[in-house]
């Protein structure tokens, strides 16, 4: 009989190593790779194009009316599309980072994409990566992890992606975004960043990537083996 399918929940703050994780974790085990951040950020996006107030709750509700938000595997990547448009791109750059914790904090909008997530994840073989996954979203998730890493680990990181971008990193700034995004994040009303109880706790602050894709196979395949 062929081990079921799991649906694999990774929750924690920026740059602790959750989409690197997940995506080659994924790709181990023949699962979907969903990074829920990234349909965030392409709602972020269509807010900012259409000039709404990311505070503006009642503007962004009638936006969502009209809001389609899909990932697209191709090959080895996952393109993210919005209403058709591939945004895989410009759902990066620093005015999105920076409104994304505002717009996210709205009940409609996360009522939004849960549904689409919970639709995807429905059949298992999945694993899905953001800050509610395990709490919220999959509450009785196979396998839950929540990712850690210092702000310092974290900062280095985001400075180094930037860097291979072409774009020189301030990095004390750097460290002061993350940390204001991870306040915004855990302090919000509606679905926040925490920890599930069930979750198993990874501090990659020391870990090489290959060390956090094994300290997680490692748990799938003996929950895979207990369970099949
Ligand atoms: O990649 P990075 O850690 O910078 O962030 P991300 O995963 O792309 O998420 C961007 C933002 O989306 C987060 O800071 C949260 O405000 C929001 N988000 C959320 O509210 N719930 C999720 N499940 C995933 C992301
Ligand atoms: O998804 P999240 O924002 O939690 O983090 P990520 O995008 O997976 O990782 C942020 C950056 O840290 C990426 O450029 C990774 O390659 C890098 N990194 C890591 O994830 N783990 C390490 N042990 C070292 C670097």
């Amino acid at each position: 009989m062929s081990p079921r399918k799991l649906v694999i929940a990774i929750d924690g703050p920026a740059a602790s190593g959750k989409s690197t994780t997940a995506r080659l974790v994924a790709e181990e085990l023949g699962y979907v790779h969903v990074d829920t951040g990234a349909m965030y950020r392409a709602v972020t996006l269509k807010v900012l194009r259409a000039g709404i107030d990311p505070a503006d709750r009642a503007g962004i509700g009638r936006l969502l009316e009209t809001t389609h938000v899909a990932l697209r595997r191709e090959g080895p990547e996952t393109r993210v599309l919005l209403d058709g448009e591939d945004v895989t791109a410009p759902i990066r750059t620093p005015d999105v980072t920076r409104a994304v914790s505002m717009v996210s904090s709205h009940r409609s909008v996360r009522q939004a994409m849960v549904r689409e997530q919970r639709r995807m994840g429905s059949e298992g073989g999945i694993v899905l990566e953001g800050r509610d996954i395990g709490t919220v979203v999959f509450p009785d998730a196979d396998l839950k992890f929540f990712m850690v890493a210092g702000i310092e680990a974290r900062a280095r990181r985001r400075g180094e992606e930037l860097r291979s971008r072409g774009i020189t990193p301030d990095l004390k700034s750097l460290a002061e975004e993350i940390g204001e995004r991870d306040r915004l994040d855990s302090t919000r009303k509606e679905s926040p960043l925490r920890k599930a109880g069930d979750a198993i706790e990874i501090d990659t602050s020391e870990m090489t990537i290959e060390e956090q894709v094994r300290a997680v196979l490692d748990r799938v395949k003996s929950a895979a083996e207990g369970r099949t």
